[in-house]
């Protein structure tokens, strides 16, 4: 099932996520809509705060050409970071439609939990280390914004309050 994409600014999104203690068929479930939330969208990668729940999961796929990889990650963890850093031009489904370079180191090794509760580790190069820190973030509350300078973000942030009261608007139309 498609679930509404939570747009900034809102208060479950500046919030920690709790983390996940039971493997059930129900966060099996909420992985899958998950999924086909982002795909639908479309884009790279979802966090379970962004469709409001408060949970530490996360999905993404960062191929573009060929056999998608959808990934489910519960829990996870940055266990290792280069000093190499990369800067990519990042955007987010909370914020449709704004795009910001932000620096952040180029490789990361990730720990997690996989939907039987096993753990799993990777280390991640390229616009996958660059999605998963995203994404990582936002399950402590955070935005790509926040790595931007108050006026940038602000601005920002008007453009999405306006956008949110535009489709409010609509939504009574
Ligand atoms: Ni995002």
């Amino acid at each position: 099932m498609i679930r509404p994409i939570l747009i900034h600014p809102d208060p479950r999104l500046k919030k920690p996520c709790d983390t996940v203690t039971e493997f059930t068929a129900d966060l099996a479930q909420l992985a899958d809509d998950m999924l086909e939330t982002m795909y639908d969208a479309p884009g790279i990668g979802l966090a379970a705060p962004q469709i409001g729940v408060m949970r530490r999961v996360l999905v993404m796929d960062c191929i573009k050409d060929g056999p998608p990889r959808p990934m489910v990650l519960i829990n996870p963890e940055i266990t290792w970071a280069s000093e190499d850093q990369s800067i990519y031009e990042e955007g987010c489904l909370s914020i449709p439609d704004q795009y910001a370079e932000v620096k952040r180191p180029s490789e990361v090794r990730v720990t997690w939990h996989d939907l039987t509760g096993t753990v799993q580790e990777e280390q991640f190069s390229g616009l996958w280390a660059t999605c998963v820190q995203h994404e990582i973030d936002h399950l402590n509350g955070k935005l790509f914004i926040d790595y931007l300078g108050p006026l940038k973000r602000q601005m920002i942030t008007r453009k999405m309050e306006k956008l949110k009261r535009e489709r409010a608007r609509m939504a009574q139309a």
